[in-house]
């Protein structure tokens, strides 16, 4: 779908989370997050929609939940299923970024044709929450660069899907 990405930041083994919370805080990392979203919509599973440690600025939030003590407001808009929140985004043709978490991003991947990750060369076998598998071959690279954070390297890699012939 068009104007709809995905974000993450995943090591080596796909690791995404631990205990509702992020396994690695690198501040160029949480940087890019914040300029990428800027102004955006955000989607979000309520999962992660509770581990936010403070309301994110500049953008609106969609949550995903079955949760009914969660409604929407002025900030945020609840969704009880993918397809109500696909046929929104497409009547209101929003700009917007599938932020997390596991259950999240597995179920949006199949309609998304860009993923900004940060690729960490690191693992954390405590992980409880993983990026979902993708096939390589239905995406190209379009975009990878190297950086390192308190001795901690990573890759921010622009993926894009690959038309279908
Ligand atoms: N590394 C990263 O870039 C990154 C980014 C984001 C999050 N994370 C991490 O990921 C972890 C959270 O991931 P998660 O998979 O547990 O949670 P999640 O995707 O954030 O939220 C899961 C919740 O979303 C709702 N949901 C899921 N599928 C649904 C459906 N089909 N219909 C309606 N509601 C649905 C359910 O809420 P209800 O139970 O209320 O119905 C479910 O419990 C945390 O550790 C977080 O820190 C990492």
């Amino acid at each position: 779908m068009k104007n709809l990405s995905i974000i993450a930041s995943v090591g080596k083994n796909r690791e995404l989370g631990y205990q509702n919370d992020l396994i690695w805080k690198i501040k160029e990392d949480l940087c890019f997050f914040k300029k990428t979203t800027m102004g955006s919509h955000i989607i979000m599973g309520k999962n992660t929609f509770k581990s936010l440690p403070k309301e994110l600025p500049g953008r609106k939030y969609i949550v995903l939940t079955r949760d009914s003590n969660l409604t929407t407001n002025d900030k945020i808009a609840v969704f009880r299923n993918i397809k109500s929140i696909l046929e929104f985004l497409q009547k209101h043709n929003l700009k917007c970024y599938v932020i997390g978490g596991e259950q999240t991003y597995s179920l949006f991947l199949p309609y998304v044709d860009t993923m900004h990750l940060t690729e960490i060369d690191d693992s954390f076998e405590q992980a409880d929450t993983f990026f979902p598998k993708f096939d390589k071959l239905e995406w190209y690279k379009k975009d990878s660069l190297p950086f390192e954070e308190k001795g901690i390297s990573y890759n921010r890699v622009l993926y894009k899907r690959k038309n279908k012939s």
